[in-house]
C-alpha cells in the first residue's frame, strides 16, 4: 500500500523546495511517505501522522527511529475524520504548511472541506491515487469490476478539485496521480 519510491523521492523534493514548518499526513500505514517527507524536513518541523491502524505504524517505527526522524512526527491513531474536527473545533485552530493525502478515497471530499480551513493561504495538500492506477482514463467497460467504485469516487473528486476557486491545482502523473493543489484564499 505504500506509495512508489518515484513518488517518495518527488515529496522529498517538494518537502525541500517548500520548506514546511507543519505537515499532516492521513494515512501512514508502515510509514515510508511519512519517512520520506520526515528526512527531507528542516530539524525544528513537526508531522501530524494520523491512521488508525497502529499496528502497521510499528512495523515501520524502527526504520523511522533508527533514522532519528521520530523527533518529528505525532503519530496520532483515529480515524482522521474525527482528528481533523477536533483540530477545527479547536479555538488555538493549527495552521499546516502541507498536507498528504493517501487514506479513504470515500472521504477525499470530505478532508478538502477540513483542510480548506487547516492548511494555510500559500499551502499545498497534495492527495494520493488521483489517476487510480491509470483506470480514469478508460471506458467503464475496460475497468475491473471491482475497481469502479472507487474510479468514480476518484474522478468525482478530481472534477471537484479541478473546479474549486479556493485553489490551483496540478494533476502530477507520478505513481498512480498525484494531485498538488495550493490554497488561493
Ligand atoms: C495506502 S495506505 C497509506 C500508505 C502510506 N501513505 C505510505 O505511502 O506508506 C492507507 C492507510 O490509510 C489508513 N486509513 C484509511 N482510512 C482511514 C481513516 N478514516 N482515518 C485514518 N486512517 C485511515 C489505513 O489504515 C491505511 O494504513
Amino acid at each position: 500500500m505504500a506509495i512508489p519510491v518515484d513518488e517518495g523521492r518527488f515529496l522529498s523534493m517538494l518537502m525541500k523546495i517548500m520548506n514546511p514548518k507543519r505537515t499532516l499526513e492521513i494515512g501512514v500505514f508502515t510509514g515510508y511517505s511519512l519517512l520520506s517527507t520526515a528526512l527531507a524536513l528542516p530539524n525544528d518541523s513537526q508531522i501530524t501522522a494520523i491512521d488508525m491502524d497502529r499496528e502497521a505504524y510499528e512495523v515501520g517505527l524502527p526504520f523511522i527511529q533508527k533514522a532519528g526522524m521520530d523527533n518529528k512526527i505525532k503519530f496520532i491513531q483515529a480515524d482522521a475524520i474525527s482528528v481533523l474536527n477536533e483540530m477545527l473545533s479547536n479555538e488555538m485552530q493549527p495552521e499546516f504548511d502541507f498536507a498528504f493525502v493517501d487514506a479513504d478515497k470515500d472521504n477525499y471530499k470530505n478532508y478538502h472541506e477540513q483542510l480548506l480551513k487547516l492548511v494555510k493561504i500559500g499551502g499545498m495538500i497534495a492527495y494520493d491515487n488521483t489517476l487510480w492506477y491509470g483506470m480514469v482514463a478508460k471506458e467503464e467497460d475496460e475497468v475491473p469490476e471491482d475497481m469502479r467504485t472507487a474510479r468514480t469516487v476518484i474522478m468525482e473528486f478530481n472534477k471537484l478539485i479541478s473546479s474549486d476557486p479556493r485553489l490551483e491545482m496540478s494533476q502530477v502523473s507520478i505513481g498512480d496521480g498525484v494531485a498538488l493543489c495550493r490554497r488561493l484564499h
